[in-house]
């Protein structure tokens, strides 16, 4: 089976590295127009980051393992020592550009290590050892996402509807997405389902990427605001939750996008079983438990403005973190790369993924 075939040929993928230059689609210009923007410097790479133009958890930890090759190909002057100097620096100020999904430090943590150990340190080799690294990251991420595809496949039955929040699809990683994996091979394999897309306020991921993206493929998909979830579940058209991660804790506690939590109460509340897809790339076991994540608090104006029109008074009190923790408890399972992985988290994340 080939993963490509899984996606329709007009979905644009989040990152194109061709020539050693970077490219990133602009998602927040989606689904109006699809533009990619040629990555020049690494203040370039932070703010595409930071302003969203690429994100999701793996998409941002493969962005910036490209986006540090392409900014250190300007140093390969310097002598060894420098080079990787600046190697440090300006992967340390990369991962400081959005602090929740951990894929950002993993990424990073993984170039420096390989810059470090790369034999013979000729600069122009450990160069090269550095972009062989960041399209390993890449090519990874499109078999984890295939793991996932395959693990998550025989949650979906025929004539299912799965509620899904925030895009954790094709834009957010290098292909088949983490939540949307299992779908996107389901519905290669004929099996008919329903897929609703919480809208997810305030920059809405929902309704301007996973809407755009299931639709392009052909998948049956209604759009619904963020309140209108406990509706849909209360007239038993939800079978089943799938969401994406920006990190899990070592106990199994998941971050992601917020509503998260108030999704998974919901579900919780109606016996509706609640997943999460998650690339080992996500999991954390350094940071013990959700309390203990880091969670990004955004701009203000991203609530009190909806597409540049101003919608609350001025001087208004504003709260915007970007993501929240479902705590394991609220977890039906983990959809990994390795298997579907369903209570005794501590344990199970341990002996699967630790060193
Ligand atoms: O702020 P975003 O758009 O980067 O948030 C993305 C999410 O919360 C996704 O659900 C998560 O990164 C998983 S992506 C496969």
């Amino acid at each position: 089976m080939s993963k490509i075939e899984l996606l329709p040929k007009s979905l644009p993928k989040a990152i194109r590295w061709e020539e050693n230059q970077l490219y990133l689609l602009d998602q927040t210009r989606l689904p109006q127009e699809a533009v990619y923007e040629r990555q020049e410097n690494e203040r370039q790479v932070w703010q595409s980051i930071k302003d969203l133009k690429v994100r999701g958890a793996p998409a941002i930890g493969i962005a910036a393992a490209y986006g540090l090759c392409a900014a250190m190909a300007k140093h390969k002057s310097l002598g060894p020592a420098e080079y990787l100097e600046t190697l440090d620096r300006i992967a340390d100020y990369l991962d400081s550009s959005r602090p929740t999904a951990v894929n950002l430090r993993w990424a990073m943590q993984r170039m420096k290590t390989t810059a470090k150990s790369a034999a013979d340190q000729n600069v122009e080799n450990v160069h090269a050892a550095l972009i062989e690294e960041a399209e390993k990251i890449h090519a990874e991420d499109i078999e984890l996402c295939l793991g996932m595809a395959r693990n998550g496949l025989p949650l979906i039955t025929s004539g299912m509807g799965i509620l899904t929040h925030c895009n954790a699809g094709s834009l957010a990683t290098s292909e088949l997405g983490t939540a949307t994996a299992p779908m996107y091979l389901a519905h290669q394999q004929g099996i008919p389902f329903r897929v609703y897309a919480d809208e997810t306020r305030p920059l809405l991921q929902g309704a301007r990427l996973t809407a755009w993206e299931l639709q392009q493929a052909g998948i049956d998909i209604t759009l619904i605001t963020d309140n209108m979830a406990a509706h849909l579940m209360s007239e038993g058209l939800i079978d089943m939750v799938i969401t994406g991660t920006d990190r899990v804790a070592a106990n199994g506690d998941v971050a992601n996008k917020i509503g998260t939590h108030g999704v998974a109460i919901l579900a919780k509340h109606f016996r509706i079983p609640f997943y999460v897809a998650c690339p080992s790339s996500t999991i954390d076991l350094d940071t013990a438990t959700g309390a203990d994540i880091p969670i990004e608090e955004r701009d203000p104006s991203e609530v009190t403005s909806l597409g540049g029109v101003t919608t609350a008074p001025d001087g208004i009190k504003v709260r915007n973190p970007a993501f929240d923790v479902t705590p394991h408890n609220l977890l039906s399972g983990l959809i990994t790369e390795k298997g579907l992985i369903t209570g005794n988290y501590t344990e199970k994340l341990k002996s699967m993924f630790g060193s």
